[in-house]
């Protein structure tokens, strides 16, 4: 009796997600990884965790810095999913090339993403070839609107609340979430907003 590794990884990527590329800034440095094992953990405080595996170069960083920020990424944005998950010159040192700006943490925020949460880690626990996050989130935006845990934080903050570029929707435009199903990304059918259940 075993566990096979790539039947594991087939059984639990029949479980739909989201991406995201989860950035940190540590002594000035900017880095940044694909991750989908992210999940929200409690209301109150408000928590999320990500799972970073142990032989990422990301994690030293994530680390000693004790601050990243979660950018929900667009079905615009597979090409940032890519770049993220590589090991090239393009992502070490020009960040993908991605536009960014800060909140709270100064974690880079990405422009255009879906949503983004802001986040200070509070726990790191052990995840056999993981290291699992418990981060608390200090800063979050959506659709248009920021919200800050504490009011000083958003003197030191570059985002705009209501910037179209940042998380902000053109009027009649609903941004679509990138997925990720089975070990490859997929783009959600336009319909897929409306209700499973009709009113
Ligand atoms: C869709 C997708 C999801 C991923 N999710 C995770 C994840 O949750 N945790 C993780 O450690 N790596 C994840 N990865 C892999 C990392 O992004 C990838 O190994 C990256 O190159 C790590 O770079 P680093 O070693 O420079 O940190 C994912 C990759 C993809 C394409």
């Amino acid at each position: 009796m075993t566990i096979e590794r790539d039947f594991f990884r087939q059984v639990a990527g029949q479980f739909a997600t989201g991406v995201t590329v989860v950035t940190t800034r540590n002594q000035g440095t900017l880095a940044g990884l694909t991750v989908n094992a992210f999940c929200s953990v409690s209301l109150d405080p408000p928590l999320v965790l990500v799972c970073v595996d142990l032989t990422s170069a990301t994690l030293p960083a994530i680390r000693e810095s004790g601050i990243f920020a979660i950018n929900i990424l667009t079905d615009e944005q597979e090409h940032l999913s890519r770049c993220f998950a590589t090991s090239t010159e393009e992502r070490y040192k020009h960040f993908c090339h991605a536009s960014f700006q800060t909140a709270a943490t100064g974690s880079p925020i990405i422009e255009g993403a879906l949503a983004f949460l802001d986040t200070r880690v509070v726990a790191e626990y052990p995840g056999g070839d993981h290291v699992i996050f418990l981060s608390e989130v200090v800063a979050m935006g959506t659709d248009g609107r920021i919200d800050f845990a504490k009011e000083e934080d958003k003197l030191h903050a570059t985002i705009l609340e209501g910037a179209e570029s940042l998380n902000g929707n053109k009027p009649g435009e609903e941004k679509i979430p990138l997925a990720y199903y089975r070990g490859k990304y997929r783009h959600l059918a336009s319909g897929y907003l409306k209700p499973s259940l009709a009113k």
